[in-house]
């Protein structure tokens, strides 16, 4: 058993001491979390064939919800196959100025109440991590009380949550906007259930409201919910502490409120976008790999437009075998909510459609700013015109290696991936963007051939 870090402390940060919930500028003051990786590059040299067995780890976009709902329960909450990274630092430091103790020692991380109840998320940490805004519906429905940093924009788009907050107001929150902060109260302290339709699909939108109704008084029904895996599995988890949440992973999910929950150990679901990434990566180099420990269910429409693109995409084993030759079909893909196809793979599979025999039409339906990475491709050689939400990628391009910069977490991926099949050497720049969500991603494809390496705390010329 590794030493158990403290909270906040993945492969990532240097530490921190587990106190009563730190004074947020003792926080600020030593920085917990590692800037200089900041000037972490990774450096690739292209033109190697993937082969061999990738591992995926527990999925980063539900490991953020359940840990956050562990605040609606006492007692210690455990969670197994939680990947190391970033953002779970970022988590634990979230809970951990919110009271709980909490041991990270990935792939383990518990989570234990403590005697003090701090209800504010600081605008520190909200602002390393949009889904902090994750404890508002546990907090709410478990003290009343909550005080949360409004997440505001990020690079991919504005990403309000005024549906989070319109689920609330229904079930009886009283919530104003104060400082930068929603502050939201529960007259009578209890939330009660409601009917709540979302104007648009809202992942962490539903995955909010689920929580806060697990402890409402009555029911609560949410239609036009996300049907996203992780939110299925966070309906699995909620059940698991005691909840009655019926229909999650469909969009129409019942939650018959509780008035307490218990603590739960729960292993955590593959990460269908880690997978997906490393799908796209063994296709675009040629290449043929065994993506192990998915779910080729949550994969389907990744699957689906691989396959039209002339990819060899099979089940194997407790795994997705890709094995694939050029040339690639040009393929049109329009981004949807689950089970459309995802646009945390938008990125990557443009890359893939660069090196295609054609034309392919990406449209960007979710996000309104997800082309960041088209420019950095263009520099790499390829040929992409964006406008508005639709880009044309013209193949096959003949790419080149280059320092590009990476803007999001998935854009990074994508660059990563055109570094694979570049003639050169590439430099990814800024690479803490991709350890927010892909666990040590340059060891993972080294050992399936690739040629590329981390390199630590220097900016290239
Ligand atoms: C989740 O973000 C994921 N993050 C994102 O993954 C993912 O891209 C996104 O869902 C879509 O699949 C986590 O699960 C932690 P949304 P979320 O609310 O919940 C608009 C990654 O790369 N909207 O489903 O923040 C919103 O602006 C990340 O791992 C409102 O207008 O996304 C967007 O256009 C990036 N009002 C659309 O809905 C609201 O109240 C979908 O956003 C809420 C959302």
């Amino acid at each position: 058993m590794p030493a158990t870090r403290p909270p906040g402390q993945t492969g990532y940060e240097s530490g921190v001491a587990r106190a009563s919930p730190p004074k947020i500028t003792d926080l600020a003051g030593r920085r917990p979390l590692r800037y200089d990786a900041q000037v972490d590059s990774i450096r690739i040299v292209g033109g190697k064939r993937l082969e061999g067995t990738v591992p995926v780890s527990g999925a980063k976009n539900a490991a953020l919800p359940l840990l956050c709902a562990s605040l609606l329960s006492d007692g210690e909450s455990t969670f197994r196959n939680v990947p190391d990274l970033r953002d779970i630092g970022t988590t634990a430091l979230l809970l951990q100025h919110l009271g709980r103790t909490v041991d990270v020692a990935t792939p383990v991380v518990s989570v234990r109440a403590g005697a003090a109840v701090v209800t504010e998320a600081p605008y520190e940490l909200v602002r390393r991590m949009r889904a902090s805004v994750l404890v508002l519906g546990p907090l709410v429905a478990r003290y009343g009380r909550a005080r949360v940093s409004l997440p505001g924009g990020c690079a991919i788009g504005d990403r309000p949550i005024d549906q989070h907050l319109k689920g609330l107001t229904a079930m009886g929150a009283e919530i104003s906007l104060d400082h930068g902060y929603v502050d939201a109260r529960v007259p009578g302290g209890k939330l009660r259930g409601a009917d709540i339709h979302f104007d648009m699909v809202t992942v962490t939108g539903t995955e909010n409201l689920m929580c806060a109704a697990a402890l409402a008084k009555g029911r609560t029904t949410l239609t036009n919910a996300a049907c996203e895996p992780e939110v299925e599995e966070l309906g699995r988890v909620l059940n698991k502490m005691g909840a009655s949440v019926e229909g999650a992973g469909t969009d129409t999910i019942v939650i018959e409120g509780r008035s307490e929950l218990h603590p739960v150990d729960h292993a955590i679901i593959p990460d269908r976008i880690e997978a997906g990434t490393f799908m796209v990566a063994a296709a675009a180099t040629g290449g043929d790999v065994l993506v192990d420990g998915v779910t080729l269910e949550h994969l389907k429409p990744v699957a689906q437009k691989l396959r039209q693109a002339g990819i060899g995409v099979e089940r194997e084993g407790r795994g997705v075998r890709v094995i694939a030759k050029r040339p690639f079909i040009p393929t049109d893909v329009t981004t949807a909510p689950h089970p459309g196809f995802p646009t945390d793979m938008q990125a990557q599979f443009m890359v893939l459609m660069c090196l295609a025999e054609g034309r392919s039409v990406i449209t960007e339906m979710i996000f309104e700013n997800r082309f960041m990475h088209v420019s950095e491709l263009n520099r790499m050689g390829a040929h992409i015109e964006v406008d508005g939400r639709s880009a044309a990628v013209h193949g096959a391009a003949r790419l080149q290696g280059a320092s590009v910069m990476a803007t999001d977490l998935r854009a990074s991926a994508s660059l990563v991936i055109a570094g694979l099949v570049a003639e050169g050497e590439t430099r990814v720049l800024r690479v803490y963007h991709i350890d927010r969500g892909y666990e040590r991603i340059e060891r993972k494809l080294a050992a399936i051939g690739a040629d590329i390496t981390r390199i630590k705390g220097e900016d290239p010329p």
